[in-house]
């Protein structure tokens, strides 16, 4: 389609699962987030509380997310990325179809439509089917025909209304990290300590993952869909701690294969290179990839590619971390919740983007800071966030400069309209540009809304 002509969305992204709550109404069935939550306690291993999103901003309400758009249509919004919970779709992960499940999201759609709100859906955002989960998830490469089911009810259902769909986001996460955290908090270890043989077990159900995201997007295109289809990926530039140290330089080229190439390359060129495969063989030796992947992967490349930035990552050498790499080092003085102010490295990585993959079609489908308390202070009915202010409009000016030259960015998402369920990290960690009292879901302005809304009224 003649995306190109289409005007750049300036939006704002949210997940299911830390917006919606509801987390049992109207016969929605159980994601792997409602057990990690209510059965595993899994905020309470990380930050001493124990808290859920059986709640959250209330976002499954119509009164409430009503509200919420029209806050986001005063900002000046133009688009807002959602994620469809698997689960409130199809109870048991695949056969039954819930139909209040199915409306909720149509009269969403609808509602952001009626809006002049441009909705882009993510079909899956981190809260699988708890009954598939318990089948292997990822693990199982079933997961291929029940990934495909599910994407079809969604498109047969949105299809006609939705034109931009990402079929997952940020998959290396998902796997590699929250269910890893959820793994340790079960077996009651450290819940941020990984080992190699973790890893190593993770290895196919990434690659299981991409086959089906691939096969979802080839659906996608049979049915006669003429909209994108993409997927998210958090991609995290590496930059050696040291770099006048060999080790530390040889860390961050192995942690960036492992962490940002296979997750560019698998969806975007339908490839394995060999750094990467060298990799990920050191952590698995028993994994390979079969041509018959390779062809499904290069047959269903995904029209473009959603880009969850926020921070590079300072990588150093380290004996005991999993391929010798110790990433996760924060050398600022003010710390943002997800790692180093650079917004260089978003500029450098669009660059890349532009250069080494066909100027693929780019959306930044994630982008946003947190820095705690001293940046969340209520003054006069607004919430003073000069943190958060700086760092968006900083990293706007990047994907700007990049766009002016060259690089294919179609939009840009802020990491998030309203605070929400931070996974793990519960409540506490707020992203939003709008706050929101989670105790009577008031919801108040930050002065980073209000800068963002001149952003976007600067640029229309
Ligand atoms: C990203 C996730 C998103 C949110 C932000 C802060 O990794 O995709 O759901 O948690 O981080």
């Amino acid at each position: 389609m003649a995306a190109s002509k289409e005007e750049f969305l300036w939006g704002a992204a949210s997940a299911a699962y830390q917006v919606e709550g509801a987390w049992d109404a109207d016969g929605k069935g159980l994601s792997k987030w409602d057990v990690y939550t209510n059965r595993y306690h899994g905020t309470e291993a990380v930050i001493g509380k124990q808290e859920t999103g059986n709640v959250a901003i209330n976002a499954y309400s119509r009164d409430q997310y009503l509200k919420d758009i029209a806050m986001m249509r005063e900002a000046g919004l133009n688009a807002y990325r959602f994620s469809l919970s698997w689960p409130r779709i199809l109870p048991e992960g695949v056969g039954r179809v819930n139909q209040p499940g199915l409306d909720y999201y149509n009269r969403l759609v609808d509602d952001l439509i009626a809006s002049d709100i441009k909705p882009v859906v993510t079909l899956y955002h981190w809260d699988f089917p708890w009954v598939l989960h318990e089948k292997g998830g990822f693990h199982n490469r079933d997961v291929i025909g029940w990934f495909r089911e599910y994407a079809g009810v969604v498109f047969g259902a949105f299809g006609d209304r939705v034109d931009k769909f990402i079929t997952m986001n940020e998959p290396y996460v998902d796997v590699f990290f929250m269910d890893l955290v959820a793994d340790n908090i079960v077996g009651r270890r450290p819940p941020f300590w990984f080992t190699a043989e973790q890893y190593g077990r993770q290895v196919p159900a990434l690659h299981n993952l991409f086959l089906a995201s691939a096969a979802a997007v080839s659906d996608y295109r049979a049915a006669g869909h003429t909209g994108m289809i993409g997927i998210a990926i958090p991609l995290s530039p590496t930059i050696p701690a040291d770099p006048n140290n060999p080790a530390d330089v040889a860390a961050a080229r192995t942690w960036e294969a492992f962490h940002d190439r296979w997750s560019l390359d698998a969806p975007t060129r339908g490839s394995y290179a060999d750094e990467v495969l060298a990799t990920l063989t050191k952590l698995n030796p028993r994994f390979s990839v079969s041509d018959a992947d390779l062809a499904l992967l290069q047959a269903s490349r995904v029209d473009f590619l959603g880009v969850n930035f926020y921070a590079p990552s300072y990588v150093r050498h380290s004996a005991d971390r999993p391929l010798g790499a110790e990433p996760g080092i924060n050398p600022d003085e003010l710390k943002a919740h997800n790692g180093p102010v650079r917004p260089e490295a978003l500029h450098r990585l669009l660059l890349r983007i532009r250069d080494e993959y066909d100027n693929l079609p780019i959306f930044i489908t994630e982008n946003g800071a947190g820095f705690g308390d001293r940046d969340e202070v209520m003054v006069d009915g607004v919430v003073k966030d000069p943190l958060r202010t700086d760092y968006i409009a900083r990293h706007i000016d990047a994907v700007l400069k990049a766009r002016s030259e060259g690089a294919d960015v179609r939009g840009y998402f802020a990491w998030c309209p309203f605070d929400n369920f931070e996974w793990f990290r519960g409540y506490e960690t707020r992203f939003g540009l709008i706050h929101v009292d989670f105790a009577t879901q008031k919801r108040t302005p930050k002065q980073s809304l209000f800068a963002y809304r001149d952003i976007v009224a600067a640029n229309a």
